[in-house]
């Protein structure tokens, strides 16, 4: 009897096999070497979920469906998409290359992922507004998912306005708008970094993603299959003084800094920056519990100090 069992499951397990592969596993792509990327994949791999980097270039379509179709994925994480090195300046002067990764490339992906009726989540950018006067800075009126992006200045922010129109075609997809993302390490990508690096920075509120807030959200959303477009920052602005003014108190009180005008920051840079204040009224919906970032900025400065003293 118990034999007669075994083999009616074996026999079973290996005939339906290719239809019972495991397809829990989470494919992120620029999960390998991407900035966000890799936070993402630590997060999954704490959470104790398969997590499979993908290989594939975003540009060669045969070889994402090749690989979809060998990992199966529960869901998929783009991660990946050129932003430019040393900045966003450099898509201004590689716009195919920009084009190509940025455009074409994320829509392989999520054409693909559609097809197959798989969820993915897209990090992109909310680097497409400027303050305006129904936006005026200062205001609390934050631009929200409906808004039509009023920022172009940047070819860089042209290729994202383009593909998020693109992008929320797809009724499987999640896209999040990240702004200034800041981490409580001093990697080079972190907006903290970045400002602590330029000679002179200009000083203007803007919305920015916590990411030690957000990207546990992000993971959550994204198992939850949420879709839709989604302002992704912490309630509220910081401007480049209080934030180099908490780096001083909490991590380097020896640092100085000096401040110049929009006009003259443009004078230095190829492309435009934005500078805005985004809605997460939508987001709050599902997550009230996000922290304002002018709270949660103390916490990144705290743990930033913590870990400086232990490198030290
Ligand atoms: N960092 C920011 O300030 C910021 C702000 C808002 C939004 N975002 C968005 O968030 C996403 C991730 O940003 P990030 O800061 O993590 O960027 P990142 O550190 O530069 O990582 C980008 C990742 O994309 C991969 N990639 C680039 N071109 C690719 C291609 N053609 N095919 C496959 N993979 C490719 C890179 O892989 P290789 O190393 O192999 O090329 C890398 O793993 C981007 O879409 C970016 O626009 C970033």
């Amino acid at each position: 009897m118990t034999v007669s069992f075994f083999k009616i499951f074996f026999f079973v397990s290996f005939v339906f096999s290719p239809l019972l592969a495991n397809n829990s596993s989470v494919l992120v792509f620029g999960g390998k070497t991407g900035w966000i990327g890799k936070k993402i994949v630590k997060l999954l791999e704490e959470s104790e979920h398969d997590v499979v980097c993908a290989e594939s270039r975003l540009e060669n379509r045969e070889s994402i469906l090749r690989e979809i179709e060998e990992v199966n994925p529960i869901v998929i994480i783009n991660c990946a998409g050129v932003t430019g090195v040393p900045n966003v300046d450099w898509c201004e002067t590689h716009q195919i290359e920009t084009v190509r990764t940025n455009i074409i490339g994320t829509l392989n992906l999520i054409d693909i992922a559609h097809s197959k009726n798989i969820h993915l989540t897209n990090f992109n950018t909310g680097c497409i507004y400027e303050y305006d006067e129904e936006h005026e800075m200062g205001s609390g009126i934050g631009f929200t998912e409906e808004d039509r992006p009023n920022f172009d200045g940047s070819f860089y922010s042209k290729t994202k306005i383009l593909l998020e129109q693109l992008v929320l075609l797809y009724p499987n997809v999640l896209n999040l708008r990240v702004r200034m993302p800041i981490s409580s390490q001093m990697e080079p990508k972190n907006f903290v970094a970045k400002i602590t690096k330029y000679e002179k920075v200009i000083n203007i509120p803007n919305s920015m993603t916590i990411l030690d807030d957000l990207l546990p959200i992000a993971v959550d959303m994204t198992l939850k299959e949420v879709k839709g477009n989604f302002n992704f920052v912490n309630p509220g602005t910081l401007s480049h003084n209080e934030i180099l003014d908490f780096y001083i108190e909490y991590v380097d009180p020896s640092f100085i800094y000096s401040n110049f005008t929009v006009e003259e920051q443009n004078r230095i840079l190829v492309g435009k920056r934005s500078n805005n204040e985004l809605s997460c009224k939508k987001l709050l919906e599902l997550y009230p519990e996000i922290p304002e970032a002018s709270r949660s900025i103390h916490r990144v400065f705290e743990r930033m100090a913590s870990e400086e003293s232990v490198s030290d």
